[in-house]
């Protein structure tokens, strides 16, 4: 996965750009208020046409980038927790919940080559059988990290045989270290509440089950 963030599509159902409503509506009321002098009507319809024609072309790229920036910016105000049913001790709780985070493919995407250029994603090491790109998303990598830990540790507290070897371990402690050091959450717990700002969870679990290649990892329950 290239170190570069990913330029999402944009968002099924991100709000328009409110401050660009307004400017359609002021450009209509130029337009009838010229509508009585013939020839000034005539240069204001070429001009309202040129001009809407110039704002909608800088209001669907508004909307765009808008939508781009909002996946990757932190909107999401998210309440911090000392605990949730996640880890409930119950495993039939809590695996029933830890199995429902994942998209199909567990985060793996298949997309075409054109678009990871012009999102200067790096080649893929992997085609599909359909010829595309195959890539993984970084915040599944953490997830199915964090759930190669919780497997051993339930297998060691348990007495059981762990399925993880002791390399896979490591390189999932790693993983996650290099991830906090990389979110850098300066929220201040600690306090009566406290609140995380967060990116979109839903949007891009969304984002990746248009996408999910489930060839190599299966299509989850
Ligand atoms: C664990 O949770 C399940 C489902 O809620 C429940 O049926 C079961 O009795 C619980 N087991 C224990 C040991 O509490
Ligand atoms: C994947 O397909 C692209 C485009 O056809 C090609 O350039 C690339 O070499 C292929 N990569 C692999 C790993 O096969």
């Amino acid at each position: 996965m290239a170190s570069k963030k990913i330029a999402y599509e944009p968002l099924k159902g991100s709000p328009l750009p409110s401050d660009d409503q307004p400017s359609d509506s002021v450009l209509l009321r130029h337009y009838d208020a010229g509508s009585g002098k013939i020839r000034w009507e005539k240069l204001l319809r070429i001009f309202c046409v040129t001009a809407l024609v110039i704002g909608n072309i800088g209001w669907i790229s508004l909307y765009y980038q808008n939508a781009v920036q909002a996946a990757n910016k932190y909107p999401v105000r998210v309440p911090h927790r000392l605990i949730t049913p996640f880890g409930d001790d119950n495993l039939t709780v809590s695996n029933g919940l830890w199995a429902t985070m994942f998209p199909p493919g567990y985060g793996a995407i298949v997309v075409d080559h054109e678009w990871a250029a012009e999102n200067q994603i790096s080649p893929a090491k992997e085609n599909a059988t359909d010829g595309r790109a195959v890539y993984a998303v970084a915040a599944f990598h953490h997830l199915h990290c964090l759930a190669v830990l919780r497997t051993s540790l339930y297998q060691y507290k348990n007495e059981r045989e762990q399925i993880n070897n002791w390399f896979h371990v490591r390189h999932c402690i790693d993983a996650l270290r290099q991830l906090i050091l990389c979110s850098a959450d300066p929220t201040i717990i600690g306090g009566e509440s406290a609140w995380h700002q967060c990116r979109d969870w839903d949007a891009l679990k969304e984002w990746i089950e248009e996408r999910a290649y489930v060839e190599i990892m299966g299509a989850v329950a």
